[in-house]
């Protein structure tokens, strides 16, 4: 096959009118660089320069809605003032030729910002010297609903293409999802129909917000994560159900966050095929779903398409190689760059605090050790 026949090529248009040139797209990958008061820093703009040329859309690290939902050196859309730098953001990242769609997110009990650990329920995290966070109350929810549809206007009004809802990697909207950190009994738990609830309230918000700004076509994806290890935990049959509801909440995408495209359920579901292909053959034909996880080569994108699924994120490659996309379409794979080296930060223009960050965690990303050439 001629090397732009290849699936990943093909131009996609989603249904609202948004067109993209191919079907890769850069993955959504927090870099902790944003300046500290939440605004957008000239070192996240060369970072996502580099990279947005040849993907035909980009998804910004997670972005908060509310301040108390936030992370150490993430961006926030909690305030008009960083309308501004947001719209920096968007216009580098489409100069480039490429989409750009704000994640947005509340980390609920992962949020270290301003020391108000709040979640669906007083359950910590799972790792040493975690806080109990509080139980947020019913009269506390509809601001959090407000500030995700006030942040997604803002997006609008700084320019971007789009907004994803961050539900998955256990920030807010998935604790409240997880029957392991939801244990409540009012209209946001309970059931797994009322542990939707609150994903699906927001959406309903950011939707409604959205279409009485937006004057081009504007997306609005929803990103989960759909298995928990425990038990009480996620399962595969909730999030076919919550898939269920997502579909027909009108949203333009669902992209299901996996560590790699080809893994199976653990429970919940036939685990002979992988989850990316279920999700595929249950709601493909309603709704395009966005895949991610382990990509590495242009071969791994093409594996992981045959699950029929439309659209692609690729995360960590990226960051190793940010010509990625160009050296795909020139057919030279054989060039493409799938390791670090300690010599490669300034090279590849990632940001110190992202640096510090993906080179601290081992086996996150294959580091070669003989790097001091
Ligand atoms: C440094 C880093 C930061 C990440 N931050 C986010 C984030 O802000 N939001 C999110 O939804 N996923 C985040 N992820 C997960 C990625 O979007 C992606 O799902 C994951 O890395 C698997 O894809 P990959 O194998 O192509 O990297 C992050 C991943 C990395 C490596």
């Amino acid at each position: 096959m001629h090397t732009s026949d290849q699936p990943i090529f093909a131009p996609f248009e989603f249904q609202r009118g948004l067109r993209l040139k191919n079907r890769i797209i850069m993955a959504p990958m927090t870099h902790m660089s944003s300046n500290p008061d939440g605004s957008i820093s000239e070192q996240e703009l060369t970072y996502y320069m580099r990279r947005a040329s040849g993907v035909s859309m980009v998804i910004t690290a997670a972005t908060w809605v509310s301040e108390a939902g936030g992370l150490p050196g993430a961006a926030g859309a909690d305030r008009d003032a960083f309308i501004p730098g947001l719209r920096r953001l968007a216009s580098s990242i489409q100069a480039q030729g490429a989409a750009a769609v704000l994640q947005i997110f509340h980390a609920g009990r992962q949020s270290s910002r301003t020391g108000d650990y709040v979640s669906a329920g007083p359950i910590p995290e799972d790792k040493e010297g975690a806080a109990i966070p509080r139980e947020l109350t019913e009269a506390e929810i509809p601001a959090i609903i407000r500030a995700f549809g006030e942040a997604a206007g803002r997006a609008v009004d700084a320019g971007f293409d789009g907004v994803e809802i961050h539900g998955g990697n256990g920030n807010l909207l998935h604790q409240f999802f997880s029957p392991y950190t939801n244990r409540r009994n009012d209209r946001y738990g309970g059931t797994l129909r009322k542990r939707m609830a609150l994903a699906l309230a927001i959406i309903e918000e950011v939707q409604r917000t959205v279409r009485s700004r937006a004057v081009k076509p504007f997306i609005v994806g929803y990103r989960l994560s759909p298995e928990e290890p425990g038990t009480p935990g996620i399962t595969m049959s909730d999030t076919l159900a919550f898939a269920d509801a997502l579909t027909d909440s009108g949203l333009d995408y669902i992209h299901i966050s996996l560590n790699d495209f080809r893994s199976v359920p653990r429970r919940g579901a036939d685990s002979s095929r992988s989850r990316l292909s279920i999700m595929q053959e249950r709601y493909g034909h309603r709704i395009p779903i966005i895949g991610v996880g382990g990509v590495h080569t242009p071969s791994d994108a093409t594996l992981a398409m045959q699950t029929g699924i439309p659209l692609l994120a690729v995360g960590r490659q990226l960051v190793m190689e940010p010509d990625w996309m160009k050296l795909a379409a020139e057919g030279r794979e054989g060039k493409i760059k799938t390791t670090l080296t300690s010599n490669d930060q300034q090279l590849l223009d990632i940001p110190d605090s992202m640096w510090s960050l993906i080179s601290s965690i081992p086996g996150w990303f294959p580091f070669e050790r003989h790097s001091e050439k």
